[in-house]
């Protein structure tokens, strides 16, 4: 079982929760997103995402085995304070994941865990946005333990988290081909990420990194959604970029490569190394080690870091501070 310090004084309630609702803004709501099909998954726990600046105008349903995870880089951000404060006027147990020591969000949470990661000095979210992955995976292995989640596979799944920072390690060592494919798409205008199931939140995250730093327009959506409307744009002036590993949606997802293919869009796919087919659809790929399912985020989200780093660096664009952007909005 992760020992999660900041998470022992209410391990017994824990015990308790079924329902789950985590909320978050930008970036962090997307490590949300991941978080929602892990804790389904491996802890049973029926979970919720919202943006935190939409949730406090639902009069949403509580009992006394609700929760809900904020989760803030920051720990400063105005809408996720006033969604946490929105959960406490109504008595649920509030948590948090945060980077910053002492933040507001720390101080006006039940309990929660920090990510220890250091500064985060950039606008764009990356680091932080990984750590949040891993203690999303550590929480729902936590909760899991707890209910259905047998000893054999919570240490199966902790084991390859071990296993991740050498894997990341063989993404980075791709720099120079993923700044190549950058070189060649930084000048469209226009850009769609697609993903499945634990990939559709790497989908619409990749998204926000290349509008945030690069300024193109870019769109992420679920794959199954590519058939009800954002098709209508695919030409060759509107290129994809494909989350598509070795999971249990892979076929689905060489399908919708394969209709964007067929309508002559360009494709750049991140696939698991060995895959030699999905050349026959991409124009460009860009591969990933392989490792379980529910960790294929944790890799998948550096391609995605790393593209729209080096398509805003050929552009010559400042990287660490984006125009009209702030580290934290502390302001609603
Ligand atoms: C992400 O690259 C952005 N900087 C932004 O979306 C950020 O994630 C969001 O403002 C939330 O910030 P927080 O994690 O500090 O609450």
């Amino acid at each position: 079982m992760p020992k999660l310090g900041g998470l022992e004084k209410v391990k017994s309630d824990l015990r308790k929760v079924e329902k789950m609702k985590i909320v978050a803004c930008g970036t962090a709501r997307h490590a949300g997103l991941v978080g929602q099909y892990l804790f389904e998954e491996l802890s049973g726990i029926a979970t919720e995402v919202d943006y935190a600046s939409e949730f406090r105008y639902r009069k949403s349903v509580w009992d006394d085995r609700s929760a809900v995870l904020a989760i803030s880089q920051s720990g400063e951000t105005a809408d996720t304070l006033a969604a946490i404060r929105e959960a406490n006027e109504k008595g649920v147990i509030t948590l948090g994941i945060t980077n910053t020591v002492g933040s507001t969000l720390s101080r006006e949470t039940t309990a929660g865990v920090y990510n220890h990661i250091g500064p985060e000095i950039s606008v764009a979210s990356s680091k932080a946005f990984t750590s949040q992955l891993v203690i999303l995976v550590l929480m729902a292995v936590n909760f899991g333990r707890m209910r259905q989640l047998s000893l054999i596979e919570g240490r199966n799944i902790l084991q390859e988290v071990h296993n991740i920072p050498v894997k990341i390690q063989k993404i980075l060592q791709q720099n120079d081909h993923i700044r190549d494919i950058a070189n060649r798409y930084k000048d469209y205008t226009n850009f769609g990420f697609l993903g499945r199931k634990y990939n559709y939140p790497i989908a619409i995250e990749g998204a926000l990194k290349l509008k945030e730093i690069s300024y193109i327009h870019s769109e992420g959506y679920p794959s199954g959604e590519l058939k009800h409307g954002s098709i209508a744009l695919i030409d060759p002036e509107f290129p994809s970029m494909f989350i598509a590993p070795n999971d249990s949606v892979y076929d689905k997802n060489i399908s919708n490569m394969e209709e964007i293919a067929s309508r002559k869009g360009k494709i750049i796919a991140v696939a698991t190394e060995g895959n030699e087919e999905i050349s026959r659809v991409a124009d460009d790929v860009i591969y990933i080690p392989d490792t379980l399912e529910c960790l294929t985020p944790l890799l998948t989200a550096i391609p995605m870091q790393l593209f729209a780093y080096h398509v805003a660096s050929l552009k010559g664009l400042d990287i660490d501070q984006p125009r009209n952007l702030a580290k934290s909005v502390t302001v609603e």
